[in-house]
């Protein structure tokens, strides 16, 4: 079914027949159909498991096709792997960047994947080689340079120097985003555009909608691993693509979400003059009983900062700390946990995903923790929790023995978040709960962090969706510079305050 919005009289350089993908005991994708035309960006959108990544994975050859038709330039496509993939033009960076950060930047460019038959090349040539492709890119860095001696972003960009090479034809960016500030993300949008204009094609996966408008020329929603659209991005109002992704209305979806403020005034967490040199300037906070604290702030700010020294990840060097209203100096995240607190970090990989352990070996893990290994949780205990949360948090898995890293990565991500909920802390300190998580889902999280914190436990939430912060939180502190610059409550929270805070 679903609409079909054509390109004017192109040739697609991609056309995509009902392709069908099963695993076991999920159709992952159901006769999904596609095209692009050259220099075309087309967004792929869906919610988290509609089967984006699989899609990707299948045209790159890395996973079989069931059934179905890929013409690339008018010829049949049949790709093995993504390295083959690459050499015919078609170019992926992945969700989870896969460079090697201690190499330089020259031998990530030219080392991996290099075609096996060109053997090994000189130094200088290499170098050369390094410098052309990130002229491509428009990047002036020195490749001479460890990978990780640069920023985040410009990692993401040699991710897609090497991906583009010197002959792709279709770049494929699996939430290149996800961990970009706006300002690099202009910057990948400004890459973008220019690889536009050289008659690149480009499809982008995001789960920020904003992107979407601003960079796409066509959208294409999946959902449960079906087709349901492909769209002119900008005849599509925002709300219908909602509809197309989600199934719902937005209506439907925000509503119930009225702040309310927290009459508490037990603090469970005080914090004075709390601070490291160079890492983080002292901070005064606290936290009351019931409340959500919400830590606002561009990337880098200091919002993970603040919540790496609250949960003794980092030895702060000045200021004191009161939990339940006894001080506490607070040494490691094991003295952190026993004194009630959990921590969910940004970056789920280094949180610790157990890939090959099930949902709920992985969700049970810090509460198993908690309680200590020789008290193994009875097993119809461990089920009923994992059960409940699969449900409340919407995570997308046939069951709950499924091998962790066959979920979407936003669906790892619930499974992270659960992992912490599980543990019931007094205080629980969130950075990104969202990030890649898709809207829908955004929803059923909020409503989960509201309903813990109407049972009594507090949250720090560091988040980049100032829309959301709005919306939750009962009050807001305002990042800037690693420092506290601001702290706003009640009617004074608005989008609009917080972003004045950090543009002063
Ligand atoms: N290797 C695998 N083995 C088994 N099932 C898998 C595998 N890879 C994906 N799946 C399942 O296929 C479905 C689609 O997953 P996919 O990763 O394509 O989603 P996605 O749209 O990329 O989601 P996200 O936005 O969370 O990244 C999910 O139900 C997932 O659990
Ligand atoms: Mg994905």
């Amino acid at each position: 079914m679903g609409v079909l919005e054509p390109v004017v009289d192109v040739q697609p350089l991609l056309e995509i027949k009902n392709i069908s993908k099963g695993f076991a005991g999920v159709q992952a994708l159901n006769k999904v159909s596609f095209s692009i035309a050259p220099g075309e960006i087309h967004a792929l959108l869906g919610e988290n498991g509609a089967g984006k990544s699989t899609f990707i994975k299948v045209l790159t050859g890395v996973y079989t096709r069931d059934s179905g038709k890929i013409l690339f330039d008018g010829q049949d496509f049949h790709a093995t792997s993504s390295g083959h993939a690459q050499t015919q033009g078609v170019s992926t960076v992945y969700q989870e960047v896969n460079l090697i950060p201690t190499m330089t930047v020259t031998e990530n460019l030219t080392l991996l994947q290099q075609p096996k038959r060109f053997g090994l090349i000189s130094p200088k040539r290499a170098k050369q080689r390094a410098l052309e492709m990130l002229e491509r890119v428009g990047l002036n860095i020195d490749p001479s340079k460890q990978l990780d001696s640069y920023s985040i972003a410009v990692q993401q960009l040699v991710a897609i120097a090497r991906a583009i090479g010197t002959k792709a034809k279709l770049l494929i960016l699996d939430e290149p985003t996800a961990s970009l500030d706006a300002k690099e993300v202009l910057r990948l949008f400004e890459l973008m555009r220019q690889l536009k204009s050289q008659g690149i094609s480009i499809i982008f996966v995001t789960h920020f909608l904003d992107q979407v408008y601003e960079i796409t020329d066509r959208i294409t929603v999946l959902r449960n691993g079906s087709f349901i659209g492909t769209y002119a991005t900008k005849k599509l109002p925002q709300a219908e693509l909602i509809h197309a992704m989600v199934g719902k209305s937005l209506d439907e979806l925000t509503s119930g979400s009225n702040r309310e403020t927290s009459d508490s005034a037990d603090d469970v967490l005080r914090i004075q003059n709390f601070g490291k040199q160079r890492f983080l300037k002292p901070v005064d906070l606290s936290i009351a009983k019931g409340e959500i604290v919400g830590l606002a702030g561009m990337l880098g700010s200091g919002r993970s900062e603040l919540c790496e020294i609250i949960f003794g990840a980092q030895a702060v060097d000045q200021g004191s700390m009161e939990i339940a209203q006894n001080a506490v100096h607070i040494k490691s995240p094991k003295q952190a946990i026993d004194h009630g607190l959990g921590y969910c970090p940004e970056d789920r990989k280094i949180d610790g995903i157990i890939a090959e352990l099930s949902v709920r070996e992985n969700m049970i893990l810090a509460l198993q923790a908690k309680r200590g290994w020789l008290k193994p949780i009875p097993m119809t205990e461990q089920k009923a929790m994992v059960e409940s949360m699969i449900e409340r948090l919407s995570i997308k898995t046939p069951n709950l023995n499924k091998p962790i890293g066959e979920l979407s990565g936003g669906n790892q991500q619930k499974v992270i978040l659960a992992r912490w909920l599980l543990t019931q802390p007094t205080l629980l300190l969130l950075d990104e709960p969202t990030r890649g998580i898709d809207i829908g889902a955004h929803h059923d999280i909020i409503a989960i962090m509201k309903e813990l914190c109407e049972q009594g436990m507090s949250l720090l939430v560091a988040s980049s969706e100032l829309e959301e912060l709005v919306i939750f939180a009962h009050r807001v502190v305002v990042m800037k510079d690693r420092k506290k610059v601001m702290e706003l409550t009640g009617s004074d929270i608005s989008q609009k305050s917080i972003v004045n805070a950090i543009a002063q």
